[in-house]
């Protein structure tokens, strides 16, 4: 049912844990499964120089954030904003359907970290234009 790169990320997840006074902090949850996954952004020039994460939730959440982090690491913000949730299930080489949602989780908290991080510098970011997390509108779950 879950492929091996989604098994490795789990086992191992890359880059958990919390940045101290990170640049951007980004915080998301599903109301239906009730996980939360945290992700916390250092940032120099607008390039991503460090990530960590934290999830509180089920495996794929915890395997998609790990995968996410890796694909947010060294690249620029913008970089970063492009990438949706399908990507991150690409790079994951799949996931179950009723498992979407957890890459969807993912993509959101980083936008919702560079949300924060443009809120702290008085950046405004283009891609990020009616973003809103905490709206339950995830109709591009199911893509
Ligand atoms: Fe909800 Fe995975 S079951 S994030």
């Amino acid at each position: 049912m879950y492929t091996e790169k989604v098994m490795d990320h789990f086992m191992n997840p890359r880059n958990v844990g919390e940045i101290e006074n990170a640049a951007g902090v980004g915080q998301v949850g599903n109301a239906k499964c009730g996980d939360i996954m945290k992700i916390y952004l250092d940032v120099e020039d607008e390039i991503i120089k460090d990530v960590k994460f934290k999830t509180f939730g089920c495996g794929s959440a915890i395997a998609s954030s790990s995968v996410a982090t890796e694909m947010i690491k060294g690249k620029t913000v913008h970089e970063a904003l492009a990438i949706t949730n399908k990507a991150v299930v690409e790079a994951l080489g799949g996931l179950p359907p009723v498992k979407i949602h957890c890459s969807v989780l993912a993509e959101e908290a980083i936008k919702t970290a560079i949300l924060d991080y443009g809120k702290k510098n008085n950046i405004t970011f283009k891609e990020l234009e009616g973003f809103n997390p905490t709206e339950d509108h995830h109709d591009h779950e199911e893509e």
